[in-house]
């Protein structure tokens, strides 16, 4: 789909589909009163006769019967106008989009988003733009029977300021990264193995200005990686370490880390996962990685004014003969040894890793983000990521872009008292302590690997594979949390 503006008049322009908002006081705007105009009023009477109050994700598909050059008249609602927020619009255009290509438009023309008293322009079409992306998302790379046929070809906004250029170019880029995440969270086990996410990675990197290094299991043992290779050991597809570098164009203001966790299939190990308990997502166990990859593929296009290394730790998590047991003790890169309870808490052990790797390229402060527990499902649900770290201030950050986004994050405790949960009987630590508080234990073993670095971990089990069809997704992968990293670091840059 092509999203780009031009100057144009809805009421006149030939199109499968116009695209038109209401809020919840019903009022037209000037792009609808002259649709409505160009209709003898015939909009307004259809909007009267379906009740159309304007909710939020309420949409209604108006045929125009002839008169008007375009056929259809996409609805939708964006709520109370005193609280309009961007995910409104978001939403109000995912679908909107959604609805104009599934009644067959292939050539949408859309009008102006509203603002708001805390939402400009700019950030009205950025937010249109990214819904129409999102809402319109399909993976279709390995259908060829019943593939769907409808799809927009183009979505064209009726404006042509700079403001609105900025706005759509800025949510083009985001929906980029959001749909690349999606994509790879997609792809199949069979095709999506380490190696080849490097590689991905690597293709990203040229594509999109990025440094990129790979590291193969001989250097992940010259390194000491001992954890994350411990976990590939059952594999008969070798682990990689993947470190993205993007350094802005000017001055660089920091250097940060996004870290993320990348089991490309995760059986459990030895701890074998049992029938029932969802095996065949756990393709979906790399979404950190991919959501580290989608986010870094766009810094360069939102002009971001600091040093990232992003660092994906990949591995596959199977049951082969040289695979690691419960009981082994490992050292991970920093020096510490951890006594494997659960080959099935596997994610930790390459982060252990990846964290130690990140917090010596000089990174002042790191995220990483991981499918680490069921327990973080468990305690806050299927929508929302738990959030942890040892800064205040970089997680209320992250909560703060969150609530801009609409993505859900909860914060949760790193108590010092649950460290005796996770010590080891023979190594250090143990990397499983039970069920109890088991999305914490899994963030306080991972605290041991910052090296002292403000950092913060969000547990994105829940969030990052969704089953059911939702108004920005459809089942799969969803690309969580790509949109607030890139709100957080935006905020950042701007000095919020
Ligand atoms: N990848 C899983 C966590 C997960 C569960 C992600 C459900 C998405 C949906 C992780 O590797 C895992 O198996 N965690 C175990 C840890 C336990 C053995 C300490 C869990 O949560 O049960
Ligand atoms: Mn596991
Ligand atoms: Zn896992």
């Amino acid at each position: 789909m092509d999203v780009s503006l031009r100057s144009l008049e809805l009421a006149t322009e030939e199109a499968d589909a116009i695209l038109l908002p209401v809020g919840a006081d019903r009022a037209l705007s000037a792009d609808g009163m002259a649709v409505d105009r160009a209709m003898d009023g015939a909009l307004a009477a259809a909007l009267a006769d379906a009740g159309f109050e304007g909710k939020p994700g309420k949409v209604v598909v108006i045929p125009t019967l002839g008169q008007l050059p375009a056929r259809r008249v996409v609805v939708v609602g964006t709520g109370d106008p005193a609280t309009l927020t961007a995910p409104d619009i978001t939403r109000a255009w995912a679908v909107g989009s959604r609805a104009a290509r599934d009644s067959g438009a292939r050539n949408v023309v859309s009008a102006t988003p509203p603002t708001g008293s805390s939402l400009g322009l700019t950030d009205a079409f950025r937010a249109a733009a990214l819904g129409g992306f999102l809402g319109t998302y399909e993976f279709l790379e390995y259908r060829t029977l019943d593939r769907p046929t409808r799809a927009i070809d183009a979505l064209t906004f009726a404006a042509d300021s700079d403001d609105a250029r900025r706005g759509v170019a800025a949510g083009t880029a985001v929906a980029g990264g959001v749909t690349l995440a999606r994509d790879l969270v997609n792809q199949p086990p069979d095709a999506l193995y380490p190696e080849r996410l490097a590689e991905i990675a690597r293709d990203v990197a040229a594509r999109t200005g990025l440094e990129c290094r790979v590291h193969d299991r001989a250097a992940l043992e010259a390194m000491g990686a001992g954890a994350t290779l411990a976990v590939g050991k059952g594999s008969a597809r070798e682990p990689r370490l993947i470190h993205l570098i993007y350094t802005p164009r000017g001055a660089s203001r920091g250097t940060l880390g996004l870290v993320g966790k990348a089991i490309t299939f995760d059986t459990g190990g030895i701890n074998l996962k049992p029938t029932g308990s969802g095996l065949e997502h756990m393709k979906s166990d790399m979404a950190g990685g991919a959501a580290v990859i989608g986010a870094m593929s766009v810094l360069g296009a939102l002009d971001l004014p600091f040093t990232v290394h992003g660092v994906v730790a990949s591995a596959e998590n199977m049951t082969g003969a040289a695979a690691y047991r419960p009981g082994d003790v490992l050292r991970a890169m920093n020096g510490k040894t951890i006594e494997v309870i659960s080959t099935d808490a596997e994610g930790r052990l390459v982060l252990a890793d990846a964290l130690t790797y990140t917090a010596r390229q000089g990174a002042e402060a790191m995220i990483d983000l991981a499918t680490l527990t069921g327990a973080s499902v468990v305690a806050l649900g299927l929508d929302c990521a738990s959030v942890f770290g040892t800064s205040q201030p970089l997680v209320d950050d992250i909560l703060a872009a969150a609530g801009r986004t609409g993505e859900l994050m909860w914060p949760m405790p790193l108590w010092p008292q649950y460290r005796e949960l996770i010590r080891g009987d023979v190594a250090d630590i143990k990397n499983s302590g039970g069920r109890p508080a088991g999305a914490i234990t899994a963030a306080l073993l991972l605290k041991e690997f910052t090296e002292g670095v403000d950092w913060a971990h969000l547990d994105i089990a829940g969030p990052a594979w969704t089953e059911r069809v939702g108004d920005l997704t459809v089942k799969g992968g969803t690309g969580y949390p790509v949109r607030t990293l890139l709100a957080f670091l935006e905020a950042r840059a701007a000095g919020r």
